[in-house]
């Protein structure tokens, strides 16, 4: 039974370098702060249609965009839930792949897994040779594009190269805690469906779900009849051609901070936000390097989440702990109880820079006295 807790008046204010939410500009929180405004107004369409557009040229795709009141999450259940009749292959190589895999037998779906150590990364050779020797007919294939609980980079690109050899099988990607921080050319690697959640790498505050549709895709649902509503790639694609609206009632709030937030990332555009992640992944990954040892397979490492092997045995819950009462930041522990404490994680992701990482490494080797 979980103990019921009084919600304060105050909390202390954190930087937080955990693998989402990460930080937020303030004009970006303060846009929430709207008096709200009809779903079905003019101005709501002047709205939607500008971040949907706007995360279109952001995420330099062609395919269609949906921006769903929901967390990402909700694309994992809905793309399989549009998509595969009956056989999916799950490649999994830690916890949010293998929820991807938990999901679609939920569904009903016989689903097939290519699993990897956690901590190894998804390898394209595997996937052909699964492909081209299986008996089942794979409607799709899902891989993650970061595992969030390792640290892992998956190559999707490749992976999505090879899942294009099979024109029957679509390709999904889950790249929550990657887009926005990751570049990855949507529509060059037959990716069909790829997903994001906007706490992650957006820097935006949570509540919504994007996610990117190729015409495969939507053309594949509509000759299924048992999609998602709610997530259904057709209904929400339809309504958005029709009408410049979602499909039921958004979270306006968040959409006014997407808005934003959208602005001051095309400013900075796709490239110099990709290189500005890859610095901070590099920096990063030095000084595990000189501390501890990174955890994901070399030549594999996150340019989002560092997850970093604590080789020194140091005490993980207590360092995090006292960093944050000593210094006001806020990052991970290893995922689930076997990572928890052989593992930790930084999230160097959306709004930080070298700078505000060091920050973190100076006061954790402050703290644990390296
Ligand atoms: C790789 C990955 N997939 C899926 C999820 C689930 O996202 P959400 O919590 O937005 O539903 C997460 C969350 O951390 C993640 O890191």
């Amino acid at each position: 039974m979980t103990d019921t807790r009084e919600y304060r008046d105050e909390y202390p204010e954190q930087t937080l370098y955990i693998p989402g939410p990460t930080e937020v500009r303030e004009d970006v929180v303060s846009a929430m702060a709207q008096p709200m405004f009809g779903h079905r107004s003019d101005r709501m369409t002047d709205l939607y249609t500008t971040i949907v557009e706007d995360t279109k040229v952001f995420l330099d795709t062609d395919h269609e965009v949906i921006l769903l009141t929901g967390s990402g999450t909700a694309f994992m259940e809905a793309a399989i839930q549009n998509l595969v009749d009956r056989n999916v292959l799950c490649t999994t190589c830690g916890s949010f792949s293998e929820r991807q895999a938990n999901i679609a037998e939920r569904l009903g779906k016989s689903a097939d897994t290519l699993s990897y150590e956690w901590g190894r990364a998804v390898k394209p050779d595997d996937v052909r040779e699964r492909l081209e020797s299986s008996e089942s007919d794979y409607d799709v294939v899902t891989c993650v594009m970061n595992e969030s609980s390792t640290g892992v980079r998956n190559p999707i690109e490749e992976i999505g190269d090879v899942v294009a050899e099979f024109p029957e099988t679509l390709f999904v990607v889950d790249a929550v805690s990657a887009l926005g921080g990751d570049y990855v050319d949507i529509d060059a690697h037959g990716i069909d469906v790829i997903f994001t959640s906007v706490q992650k790498a957006f820097a935006m505050p949570p509540g919504l779900a994007v996610c990117v549709v190729s015409e495969d895709a939507y053309e594949r649902e509509i000759e299924r009849d048992a999609a998602s509503w709610y997530g259904g790639f057709q209904r929400n694609i339809d309504y958005y051609d029709r009408k410049g609206q979602t499909h039921s009632t958004p979270a306006i709030p968040i959409m006014l901070a997407y808005h934003r937030q959208m602005k001051h990332m095309l400013e900075e555009g796709h490239d110099a936000r990709d290189r500005r992640h890859r610095e901070m992944a590099d920096y990063t990954r030095e000084w595990a390097g000189e501390h501890f040892a990174m955890f994901p397979e070399d030549g594999y490492e996150s340019q989002t989440v560092a997850c970093i092997e604590n080789t020194r045995g140091i005490d993980v819950a207590e360092t995090i702990e006292t960093v944050a009462a000593e210094y006001d930041m806020v990052f991970a522990n290893g995922y689930g109880s076997d990572l928890g404490e052989k593992t930790f994680r930084i999230g160097h992701m959306g709004e930080h820079d070298v700078e505000s990482v060091r920050a973190l490494t100076d006061a954790i080797e402050d703290v644990a006295g390296l």
